[in-house]
């Protein structure tokens, strides 16, 4: 089964391919090799907006796609900047400014527990849905350190560690993560539909 990984993110691209090189019968492609429009992302949580995302690329490309939405919630800041995490600091979005905005926000500030959260979105031409949810708590660092990963890695230090997101190797990164969590839960679903026969005994898509 063809799978078009729905964004056009490059950070998140190189994590979902290492997350889903295993899953077993499924060719992925990216918007390199079938590009598609860019989705407003209008809605007010990450799951509606990992939905939103798999359904127009789907039917606008009528491939199955894999979408997901994901952010940072920090709990002094009430969850902020949650669905806005990648326009926390505006338009256009700038990486360096939102983690310069975050640490402004958290200035003094002695309770800096967050987490990322992403929702994976499966859907398929047919119009079948599937969803996972995945969660990683740790707390927010005092300076952006390390060179690895993308968004707001640098000040992110995952429960348990002392090295952020972008200090700790990829591999390590993926095997914690909270999108790794989400692409988990779809493996199943995954498998079984890259399996599928059609009624004329060729693949369904
Ligand atoms: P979206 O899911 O493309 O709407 O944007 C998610 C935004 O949340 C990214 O632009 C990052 O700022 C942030 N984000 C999501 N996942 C991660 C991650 O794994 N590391 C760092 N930042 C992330």
């Amino acid at each position: 089964m063809i799978l078009l990984l729905g964004t056009q993110n490059e950070g998140k691209l190189a994590e979902l391919r290492e997350l889903l090189a295993r899953v077993r019968g499924v060719e992925l492609l990216s918007f390199h090799e079938r590009p598609f429009s860019l989705v407003e992302e209008s809605g007010t949580t990450f799951f509606e907006n990992a939905l939103l995302k798999a359904r127009a690329i789907s039917r606008e490309t009528s491939l199955p796609v894999l979408a997901e939405d994901a952010g940072l919630e920090v709990v002094s800041l009430g969850g902020a900047p949650g669905v806005l995490s990648a326009r926390f600091s505006g338009l256009p979005v700038d990486t360096t400014r939102n983690n310069a905005l975050l640490l402004a926000r958290l200035a003094g500030v002695n309770d800096r527990r967050a987490r990322f959260v992403a929702y994976a979105v499966l859907r398929l031409p047919d119009g079948r849905e599937f969803s996972s949810k995945g969660v990683l708590s740790g707390r927010i660092g005092e300076s952006p350190r390390g060179e690895g990963g993308f968004g707001y890695d640098p000040l992110f230090v995952p429960e348990g560690q002392a090295l952020t997101l972008a200090e700790l190797p990829r591999p390590e990164k993926n095997r914690i993560s909270h999108r790794r969590r989400a692409i988990d839960g779809l493996r199943d679903a995954l498998e079984r539909v890259a399996h599928e026969e059609s009624p004329a005994g060729g693949r369904v898509f």
